[in-house]
């Protein structure tokens, strides 16, 4: 079945006003596009736990801080809507810039501290960018519940913060990542990569499966980086951006798996930049 494509904020109301009246649940699953099958894992969740399903694909001027990196974003409308079909979700949202930023348009919201590490460290502006859009929509669909992949998790704790600080009356569920075979987490940026290239970015997880391992024995980040720095070089990685051990909830910085805690890396293989997180077992 295909799903209706709207336009139109009028069109996409007009449609949640009906299910809301009949007491009807709605999901939404944001998503920039170029779906894989990533992206259709948080949809296929969301089937399960609302009434209603809403994807929406658009391509965020305001998060991207390079002007090439947004021209050069896949934008795969036709191919996108056939991959939904098989889900059957209710509507598919695809606003235009107009639509979204109407001329004038000057409000900006901002997480503060959850968006200065990480990613947010290295991508000025990106995650006010994440935050207005994503606020947006929440508000657009009227979404009771919103799906995001535990892939961006830094992006995750954000939402789940400013949903909660803004009292959207959203509740936003983190979906685990889907990898490839040889643990690649799937990202449309993968595309980008040539044969060997792709062969070669495994590494990157394998390494972090490895680190993650050690640390849940009692080792600290101090002892395994160098080995850690090392392989990735050998693999072909040209940059690491950041390479650290979180904590959940806040992304606090830590040197030993003393609480809950993830793994992050941000590395560029062949210039495209990857990025990927692990959970990290609590020393016993
Ligand atoms: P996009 O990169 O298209 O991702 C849309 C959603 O799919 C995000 O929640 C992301 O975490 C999830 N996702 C991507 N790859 C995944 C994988 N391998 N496994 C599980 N989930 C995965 O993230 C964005 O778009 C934008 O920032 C957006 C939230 C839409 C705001 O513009």
């Amino acid at each position: 079945m295909t799903a209706p494509i709207l336009r139109t904020l009028a069109e996409l109301r007009e449609m949640t006003r009906g299910w809301h009246r009949a007491g009807e649940t709605i999901g939404v699953v944001p998503t920039m596009g170029a779906l894989h099958d990533g992206h259709l894992s948080l949809v296929a969740r969301a089937k399960e736990l609302s009434d209603r399903v809403i994807v929406t694909i658009f391509v965020n001027p305001k998060q991207f801080n390079n002007a090439q990196d947004l021209e050069n974003y896949p934008r795969t409308e036709h191919e996108d809507a056939r991959k939904l079909e098989r889900f059957a979700v209710d509507a598919i949202y695809v606003p235009d810039g107009a639509q979204m930023y109407p001329d004038g348009f000057a409000t900006n919201i901002s997480v503060a501290g959850l968006t200065n590490v990480l990613c947010g460290a290295h991508r000025a502006g990106h995650f006010d960018g994440v935050a207005t859009v994503v606020t947006k929509l929440f508000t657009q669909t009227s979404a009771d519940l919103a799906f995001f992949g535990e892939k961006d998790f830094q992006q995750l704790q954000v939402v789940r913060r400013l949903a909660r600080d803004l009292d959207l009356g959203v509740e936003v569920v983190g979906c685990p990542t889907i990898r490839e075979m040889d643990g690649l987490a799937m990202s449309s940026r993968n595309l980008l990569l040539s044969d060997q290239a792709r062969s070669r970015a495994s590494a990157l997880n394998d390494v972090m499966e490895d680190m993650a391992e050690a640390l849940g024995q009692g080792a600290s980040m101090g002892d395994l980086l160098p080995d850690a720095t090392a392989r990735l070089a050998t693999a072909g990685f040209s940059d690491i951006d950041y390479l650290e051990m979180r904590t959940n909830d806040t992304l606090r910085l830590i040197e030993t798996a003393s609480e809950p805690a993830r793994l992050f890396a941000a590395a560029y293989m062949a210039g495209v930049r990857l990025i990927d997180n692990i959970d990290v077992p609590v020393v016993r």
